[in-house]
């Protein structure tokens, strides 16, 4: 019996990924192993967006590269958006690795896994062109993500992705409606669609269907998906037909991650953004009045080169006019082959540091301030499992992807229930199932 173990680093598409190399590794007659200690095939399913993704995953490398030592017929691959963006150089990194494969090639991981076991080093890196798979999983999840398109044609002057990605492909709405209705059948109730520049769906193909159209269609078809979101979203390609679909469509989640990255024009315009601050405010301001309630979170990059303490300051004064819910802050990391990477005017380190920590420290002040605003209230959550950290309660998400944590049994997992919050944590509330519907806190089970 051959084994192997996947770990996992970086976004959704990754984890989306990760399920489907499981299928295809599967397919290949290959099982999966309770513990990498434990595995034939290790396979790392790597990210290349920070220095500190590319730094974690060649770190657990070079921990696997140990055990190779104690087992010399074990296999080492990576694969994903790093092992595509370093290509062969990784080999240089970490030469115990046996093979590599880009993200549009994981259909070769068996072919390539078995030549890896009669000691041929190979890798694929080639980008097929029939776009993002089926996972075709039986498993039941209550939450599953559906791969709407593949790469970026944006080409934001910082960013890794189109070069490990490529240009974007959708796929057809036939396959996805499918995938979701295969999807439901096996009890799936919520359905996050994924693309890296997901409001552009469709416009790579003549006369194709856009994102609103795709998300009417969903809901029309597949009634059993009671909860339907997309990521990640661009403002620049954010329609008002879009808008208007998330505000008339209930099963439409009432939250979006929207990136921001910058509130400073010059800013923006050196990152290729599309966009200026104005643009994005309107674009805001026309979400909230047509969806009330919105939660709002974005993505902030500071230190960015030649950004300024007044551009800085733009961004802080984004995130206070914004009012987002979270906002996930980066430091800026130079990434290889991008442009900005290998500008003049790259902000020293201590200075980032200093506009991370300032920012982080407004997006939780905010933040908090517009959590306690939910304890009180009545929510609906969709039960994942026990919590991770004390095994003991139960854990779901709200529509709007705050997480819960209450005490209910374990027969809840996979339901839909009602929830009163108790308290805000930082991005987790607790809440209690016990205070609402007497006895019987299912919703439309
Ligand atoms: N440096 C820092 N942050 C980055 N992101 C993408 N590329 C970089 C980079 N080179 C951030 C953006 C994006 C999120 C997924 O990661 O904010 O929205
Ligand atoms: Fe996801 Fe981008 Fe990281 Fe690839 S590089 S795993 S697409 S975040």
């Amino acid at each position: 019996m051959k084994t192997y173990f996947i770990h996992t680093f970086g976004c959704q598409m990754n984890e989306y990924d990760t399920g489907r190399l499981e299928q295809i590794l599967q397919a290949g007659g290959w099982v999966p192993a309770v513990s990498s200690s434990q595995a034939d095939l290790l396979l790392a399913n790597t990210c290349t967006v920070r220095q500190l993704a590319e730094d974690k995953a060649f770190s657990l490398l070079g921990r696997w590269a140990k055990m190779k030592k104690d087992r010399p017929g074990l296999i080492i691959g990576m694969v994903g958006c790093l092992a595509q963006h370093v290509g062969s150089k990784a080999y240089l990194r970490a030469p115990w690795l046996d093979f590599l494969a880009g993200p549009q090639a994981l259909k070769r991981v068996p072919e390539l896994a078995e030549k890896a076991r009669r000691h041929k080093r190979n890798h694929d890196f080639s980008v097929y062109d029939d776009g993002p798979e089926d996972t075709a999983s039986s498993k039941q999840a209550s939450s599953a993500y559906v791969a709407v398109m593949d790469g970026c044609d944006q080409f934001c002057t910082y960013c890794a992705v189109p070069q490990a990605r490529g240009r974007e492909k959708s796929r057809g709405p036939e396959a996805i409606i499918e995938e979701i209705r295969r999807r439901a059948q096996a009890g799936t109730k919520e359905i996050t669609l994924l693309g890296q520049n997901i409001t552009r769906y469709g416009w790579d193909a003549a006369g194709a269907m856009h994102l609103a159209e795709l998300i009417r269609r969903i809901a029309a078809e597949v009634p059993a998906i009671r909860r339907l979101r997309f990521l990640t979203g661009h403002p620049g390609a954010f329609t008002n037909e879009l808008i208007q679909t998330m505000a008339e469509v209930p099963v439409v989640c009432k939250a979006l991650h929207l990136p921001l990255q910058s509130g400073s024009d010059a800013v923006l315009q050196a990152m290729h953004r599309g966009y200026t601050s104005a643009e994005y405010r309107g674009l805001v301001a026309r979400l909230k009045k047509a969806i009330p309630g919105l939660v709002l979170t974005t993505d902030i990059i500071v230190g960015f080169p030649g950004e300024t303490d007044a551009d800085f300051t733009s961004t802080l004064d984004m995130i206070a006019a914004c009012d987002f819910d979270l906002a996930f802050c980066f430091k800026y990391s130079p990434r290889q082959g991008t442009e900005a990477a290998a500008w003049p005017h790259q902000i020293p380190q201590p200075e980032k540091e200093k506009r991370l920590a300032a920012c982080m420290r407004l997006v939780e002040e905010k933040a908090i301030g517009r959590r306690v605003k939910w304890v009180g209230r009545k929510v609906s959550v969709l039960v994942e499992g026990p919590d991770p950290k004390t095994g003991r309660r139960l854990q779901g998400r709200t529509p709007e992807n705050f997480i819960v944590n209450f005490e209910g049994p374990q027969t809840w997992i996979g339901e839909e229930v009602e929830v009163e919050i108790t308290a805000a944590g930082n991005w987790a509330f607790m809440g209690d199932a016990e205070n609402t519907a007497a006895g019987a806190p299912f919703l439309r089970a």
